[in-house]
């Protein structure tokens, strides 16, 4: 069995705490560190940018998985990459015209680049680059805030994906994850998971972390 990947969002960290909050993940059992960078233009909320992406690549040695929620990708990625990203998504919706010129810029700097879909957004649009990424990111909510309720009608878009990948990638959920949404998930061919609220509001969170992978 595949080992399925826990990124811990730190959108829902105390991000007065951010390196306790990391070494905290780190301790009890996380993958990768999930980094939701939002700009208020591509989604109705601003978060982090890529100093603070720098700060956090000082302290840890998890991967970076930066999930870009903004316009114009193409203008930030050598940011990201720089500030030591390890994985960078960015969504299809905001970069329709030049998807495959914004894949080979994050490969440009080393770095494994993803795409991500909103849940309105039909697989078949990326059917063409899918084998092109290292990683599909299939949001379960419609991105821009932590602690939304699963989507369950978007479980569907991995069986489809997998229809069009001739390769073993990486295909993650987003939104909305506990053990009852990862279990769907995983059994659909999901392999690496984020999770907000639940990992940061549970009360043992090496627990949390461990029942997301059934
Ligand atoms: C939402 C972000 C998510 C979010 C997940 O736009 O992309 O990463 O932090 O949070 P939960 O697990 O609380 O839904
Ligand atoms: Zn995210």
């Amino acid at each position: 069995m595949t080992k399925i990947i826990i990124a811990p969002s730190i959108l829902s960290s105390d991000f007065a705490n951010l390196e306790l909050e990391i070494k905290k993940i780190e301790e009890n059992g996380a993958d990768w560190v999930h980094v939701d960078v939002m700009d208020g233009h591509f989604v109705p909320n601003i978060t982090i940018g890529a100093p603070v992406v720098k700060s956090i690549r000082k302290i840890t040695s998890l991967p970076l998985d930066v999930h870009l929620m903004i316009d114009n990708p193409e203008k930030f990625i050598k940011d990201f990459a720089l500030a030591g990203a390890d994985i960078i998504t960015f969504h299809y919706e905001a970069a329709k015209d030049n998807p495959e010129k914004i894949i080979n810029l994050i490969k440009s700097y080393g770095k494994k680049a993803g795409i991500s879909i909103k849940p309105n957004t039909k697989v078949n649009e990326i059917k063409d680059i899918v084998n092109k990424v290292d990683l599909i990111l299939i949001m379960t909510v419609e991105p821009g805030f932590g602690g939304q309720a699963f989507m369950f009608d978007c479980l569907d878009k991995i069986n489809e994906i997998k229809k069009y990948l001739t390769k073993n990638i990486y295909i993650e959920t987003d939104g909305g994850i506990n053990p009852d949404t990862a279990k769907l998930c995983i059994n659909m061919g999901v392999n690496a998971l984020v999770a907000g609220n639940y990992i940061f509001t549970h009360k043992n969170m090496k627990e949390a972390i461990n029942s997301l992978r059934i």
